[in-house]
């Protein structure tokens, strides 16, 4: 696929810093963060200094505890700007670079690489795994919150019912295939404007991690907390949990 495009949401970035304001969008306040949190804090380390990669209007920074030091890097000029805007004292630091380029930072000892909702906006997502490995400390965990690309891919996976025996399935109509998939961010809007999801099966990542560097040391996979209500409601909820929607990955430098 094509790695020289222009994958920023810079054209999204007002409709994308609204949806996620200065807490994050529902999935990131209930699963996501809480979820990052959670494995950041498993995996504390003395000194913590967060790399984190494709960080959009800087959400996470929001979320961490005082004290704790970190790089957030976006190819949006709007999202950097904003995420500069949110903070308070300048504790965290923003940094605008397009990662699917080579990139040189004044440090190589990070103690963690994050990466969220974001290694499937790369069209090839090696030199984004490659810039991860070049800054993290030995040993380090680089962890991706990822749409799961095994039940998740847009346009190509959709929920069905089997009338038989009442039940809601999940549908796939293609995963083997590397896939670029436009997604409209505003479709009820005319001017709707559009970014580009690039799907792969999770065994390519895999390689690719191990191309650049790192073993896949844990995986954990999220599934929605909402709650339907009517009819459909029982078989809803229950096909919710069978689903996961988000692919966490933590891969270590070795
Ligand atoms: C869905 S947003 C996620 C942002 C943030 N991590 C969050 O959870 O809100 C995807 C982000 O990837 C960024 N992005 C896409 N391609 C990029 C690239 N080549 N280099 C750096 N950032 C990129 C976009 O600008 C956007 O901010």
């Amino acid at each position: 696929m094509n790695d020289k495009m222009d994958t920023s949401w810079e054209t999204s970035s007002s409709w994308y810093d609204k949806l996620v304001g200065s807490k994050g969008h529902y999935y990131h306040q209930q699963l996501i963060i809480p979820g990052v949190l959670n494995l950041l804090e498993k995996e504390k380390k003395p000194g913590t200094h967060i790399l984190d990669l494709a960080c959009g209007q800087g959400v996470l920074a929001r979320h961490l505890p005082k004290g704790i030091k970190y790089l957030g890097i976006d190819a949006s000029a709007s999202l950097i700007d904003s995420a500069k805007a949110y903070q308070i004292k300048g504790q965290h630091q923003f940094f605008l670079h397009d990662l699917s380029h080579p990139l040189s930072l004044p440090f190589q000892d990070f103690t963690h690489a994050t990466c969220i909702l974001a290694v499937q906006n790369f069209s090839n997502p090696l030199p984004l795994f490659k810039i991860a490995h070049a800054h993290l400390r030995q040993g380090s965990p680089f962890i991706m919150v990822l749409n799961h690309p095994c039940f998740r891919i847009p346009r190509q996976s959709s929920w069905g019912i089997d009338q038989q025996k009442q039940w809601q399935y999940r549908r796939i109509d293609r995963y083997m295939s590397p896939l670029k998939i436009p997604i409209q961010t505003n479709p009820g809007q005319e001017a709707s404007e559009t970014t580009f999801s690039f799907h792969f099966p999770l065994s390519h990542y895999s390689q690719l991690l191990k191309q650049a560097g790192f073993v896949i040391d844990s995986m954990e996979e999220w599934c929605s907390d909402k709650k339907s209500i009517g009819k459909a409601a029982q078989m809803e909820n229950k096909s919710r949990k069978e689903f996961p929607l988000f692919l966490t990955l933590v891969a270590r430098k070795l």
